[in-house]
């Protein structure tokens, strides 16, 4: 983890701004406004985008001296794989907004770090195909799954099964988005359209979810059939079209019909989803199983009396609920709760080394990195989405040896102190 800080150290320029705020900026040159609104983008007014960063910035580190930190380590041990640093490359869907082959390239991001990447259940590539390019860099390089549970069982049967066969070591279900937040950049750019079409490869190479289009195109087809057009009707018709503008009556009457997207936004979720679905995926999979977007310390009880074996302290990114509580915030009452019987990460707003330090000493086991990775995916690629972890991961070493740890492993809260 220290080539990137040699590098620096012998003037080479780095791939990618090494600060997070540089990188932010810099990215934002490159990506349409489009994309921009939708990666960069939060809930609402973006209070929580803003608390997520304000709650780190109210611990600070309290640097222990006179240790001997020659020798340090950032492994960490999850679901039985050592890994070389307590990071993953967190899911994030429609890549392909920010670079074309987006998956393929994270996972040649994550695979060259060793580190997780979690496949995004709105990936713009099939995971099979990461999963090959992953090994093609890395044999066996570590991979996740998140899932958004569909209404189709049989379609999360499909998605967990394909998910094993690529070699996924966990099963992230994401539970905070049952329904996509309110997007207001996203609604002023009409960028959802785009994302949308750019987050349903694992849709599109689904075995199962070939079938339900076939199904849906047939039964559309049959109720066409049987319709009868009265004189009545077709007056009534010529009626609305004099007076609807032309794009509404576009859309009315568009000849397409359209089946696999609206299908894909009928199916993708599932906004009744309780607890007995999460039970019943452990008949489904002999793989951990992670639930993403717990904030509240009781659900995160209820996720261990589950038999859960790990969750994500989450908002999304800020993405989800305007004025919603930080991460950081949530993260010690969550940690407390599971009190060490199940797996801790955290994510939303942890961009520098020294948020992951924090992030770990305040109980989380490891963090996930959403934006730096695809800022530094729009800049450079593979090359800028290993930089852009690889640089969070150099820090955290230093900040480590620097505050007199020699394994993260050590790190508790008397490593900070709440400042305000
Ligand atoms: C996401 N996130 C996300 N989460 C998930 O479970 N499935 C998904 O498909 C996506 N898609 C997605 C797209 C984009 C553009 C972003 C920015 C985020 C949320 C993601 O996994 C993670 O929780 C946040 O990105 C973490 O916050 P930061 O690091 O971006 O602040």
């Amino acid at each position: 983890q220290n080539d990137i800080y040699g590098a620096g150290v012998h003037g080479r320029k780095p791939v990618v701004p090494a600060d997070f705020a540089g990188l932010e900026r810099r990215a934002r040159t490159v990506m349409s406004a489009r994309a921009w609104a939708y990666i960069a983008g939060g809930a609402g007014e973006g209070r929580t985008m803003t608390a997520n960063r304000e709650a780190l910035d109210r611990w600070a580190i309290v640097p222990r001296v006179l240790r001997d930190v020659s020798q340090r380590s950032l492994e960490v041990d999850l679901f039985g794989t050592r890994l070389p640093a307590p990071i993953l490359f967190a899911p994030v869907g429609a890549g392909g907004l920010a670079h074309p082959d987006a998956d393929v390239h994270i996972g040649h991001a994550a695979a060259e770090l060793g580190v997780p990447y979690i496949f995004s259940n709105q990936g713009s590539a099939p995971m099979e195909r990461v999963a090959a390019e992953m090994d093609a860099v890395r044999p066996g390089a570590p991979r996740w799954f998140q899932l958004y549970w569909s209404v189709d069982d049989d379609l999360v049967d499909s998605l967990v099964h394909r998910a094993e066969t690529s070699g996924a070591q966990a099963v992230v279900v994401t539970l905070d988005t049952t329904m996509l937040g309110w997007r207001p950049q996203d609604l002023a750019l009409g960028s959802l359209p785009f994302a949308r079409a750019e987050g349903i490869a694992q849709y599109t190479s689904d075995p199962r979810f070939a079938e339900i289009v076939a199904e849906r195109t047939r039964a559309a087809a049959d109720s066409t059939e049987r319709q009868e057009i009265s004189v009545g009707a077709i007056k009534t018709l010529f009626a609305i079209a004099r007076n609807t503008p032309g794009a509404l009556l576009r859309n009315l009457i568009r000849p397409e019909p359209r089946v696999g997207v609206q299908t894909f936004l009928d199916i993708y979720s599932r906004p009744s989803l309780g607890w007995a679905e999460i039970a019943s995926l452990r008949d489904k999979t002999s793989l951990p199983i992670v639930l993403k977007g717990i904030l509240h310390p009781d659900d995160a009880r209820a996720a261990v009396d589950a038999g859960i074996d790990g969750i994500v302290v989450s908002n999304h990114g800020g993405r989800q609920i305007d004025g919603e509580i930080s991460s950081v915030d949530a993260l010690a009452d969550v940690a407390d709760a599971v009190d060490g019987r199940a797996t801790v990460l955290v994510d939303s707003g942890i961009y520098t080394g020294a948020d992951v330090f924090k992030a770990l000493a305040l109980g989380a086991d490891a963090v996930c990195i959403g934006r730096p990775h695809m800022y530094g995916l729009a800049l450079a690629g593979a090359d800028g989405a290993r930089d852009a972890v690889a640089n969070i991961i150099a820090e955290l070493d230093l900040t480590l040896g620097l505050s007199g740890h020699t394994s993260v492993s050590e790190l508790d809260r008397d490593a900070l102190k709440q400042i305000r």
